[in-house]
């Protein structure tokens, strides 16, 4: 096949490409390991890390072969039938995060539907709650997709407005604010509190040190479900497999997604026990490509990775070294660094100015980092997990000299 530039691949993008996304103007066409290569042959590192997904680094090789051997062998049955690729995955992932079931989906916006479901069944048949009443707590400025039911448990105004009818039983409370959810737990119709342990999409928000904990105890008190969506935050991402881990606590319900599969292919999944996993009965809940044995193939050496190669352990002491390394360049642009293990927020002193964050990612990557704002003058850093200190010091070089040429 012809060899496209990066010129021409933008064109055809913005020629036949619908118009749901704003793209920077940067095209990659081969990645390997934290690295990404434009079709001109410049090397970038990559700080966006597929939103948390590539953390096992791009193509891994253990992942790429996995997905290569499975491929040729079998790719898909549906769940109707049993495969030799669903029960190892199983085994392996419920055992490694300390839950007795899974039940597998593709994305992660699947995974946050399909906890509503077993939630809202569970406020009906076991807590009690009157049929069409079961009420989900979650917090402004969450992020747990792009479905109806994910722009209905969003507090973004423009999502209700021109998506509406929004689904009804959401309750929004602030993030971070332990009174709030007491407060909103009285109400003896909600079924659960749904929560991101790290605000990812949000601008990386870290809550207080013991919220999680506290939070979670408050919904043990008024018989709640705890879910945690560690969509973003979870598999190693934060410098603990779970970051609920990080306050000792044990979610009834957690979401994955992203990591699951390396970044290769969609693959998400609902961890809980029995007692919450047997909401769901046949003919509730599945789909075609949930628990594909390629997927399963695939997740499971993800997960191999990520413990083998002691991406956790690697992800807290890099995230360290970043965020000391930031602070240390004292940047007059600088207003904050935060986060946990390897996700990261740099906030900047560009007063709101959105056209800045464009500037400061365009000079980013002329300099060889690839990163991007989450939020106005609030850049995520997110690169891949097998990340080494060097790399991690060469990117902190360029956001420093960048810095220091930029107005
Ligand atoms: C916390 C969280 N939940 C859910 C999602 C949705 O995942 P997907 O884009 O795979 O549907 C995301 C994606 O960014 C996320 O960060």
């Amino acid at each position: 096949m012809e060899k496209i530039t990066s010129a021409h691949a933008m064109e055809l993008e913005n020629k036949y490409g619908s118009f749901n996304y704003t793209p920077l103007p940067f095209v990659f066409e081969k990645g390997e390991g934290i690295y990404l290569w434009d079709p001109e042959g410049k090397r970038y590192l990559d700080f966006v890390g597929g939103f948390s997904s590539v953390s096992q680094g791009h193509c891994h090789p253990r992942i790429v072969k996995a997905i290569q051997e499975q491929a040729a062998k079998l790719t898909l049955l549906s769940r109707v039938l049993y495969s030799t690729e669903f029960g190892p995955l199983a085994e392996y992932a419920t055992k490694l995060l300390g839950y007795q079931r899974i039940l597998t989906m593709n994305t992660g916006a699947e995974a946050f539907e399909t906890s509503l479901k077993i939630a809202r069944k569970w406020a009906y048949t076991v807590k009690g709650v009157a049929e069409g009443q079961a009420k989900i707590i979650v917090c402004r400025d969450n992020f747990h997709g792009r479905t109806i039911a994910a722009a209905s448990a969003s507090s973004k105004a423009e999502h209700h407005s021109v998506f509406g009818p929004v689904l009804p039983g959401f309750i929004h409370i602030s993030y971070n604010d332990l009174a709030a959810l007491e407060g909103a737990l009285k109400d003896p119709t909600v079924a659960a509190f749904l929560v991101e342990p790290i605000q990812g999409e949000g601008g990386v928000v870290v809550p207080a040190d013991g919220y999680l904990k506290q939070a979670f105890a408050l919904c043990e008190k008024a018989k709640a479900l705890f879910i945690a969506d560690e969509i973003q935050t979870g598999l190693a991402r934060t410098g603990k497999l779970l970051a609920t881990q990080h306050e000792g606590i044990r979610p009834h319900l957690v979401l994955l997604g992203k990591a699951l599969s390396g970044g290769t292919m969609p693959v998400s999944a609902v961890l809980a026990d029995d007692e919450f996993m047997k909401m769901l009965q046949p003919g509730d809940h599945g789909s075609t490509f949930g628990g594909n044995p390629l997927a399963c193939h695939v997740a499971l050496e993800s997960l191999k990775v990520i413990v083998e190669e002691k991406l956790a352990e690697r992800s807290e002491k890099m995230g360290q070294i970043f965020r000391a390394a930031v602070r240390d360049l004292a940047s007059p642009l600088i207003a904050e660094v935060r986060g946990k293990g390897l996700l990261n927020a740099v906030v900047f002193k560009f007063g709101g100015d959105a056209s800045k964050d464009q500037a400061l990612s365009l000079a980013l990557k002329e300099n060889g980092l690839v990163v991007k704002a989450a939020k106005t003058n609030v850049f995520r850093f997110a690169p891949p997990l097998v990340i080494s200190e060097e790399q991690v010091r060469e990117a902190v070089a360029i956001l420093g000299k960048t810095l220091k040429s930029f107005a």
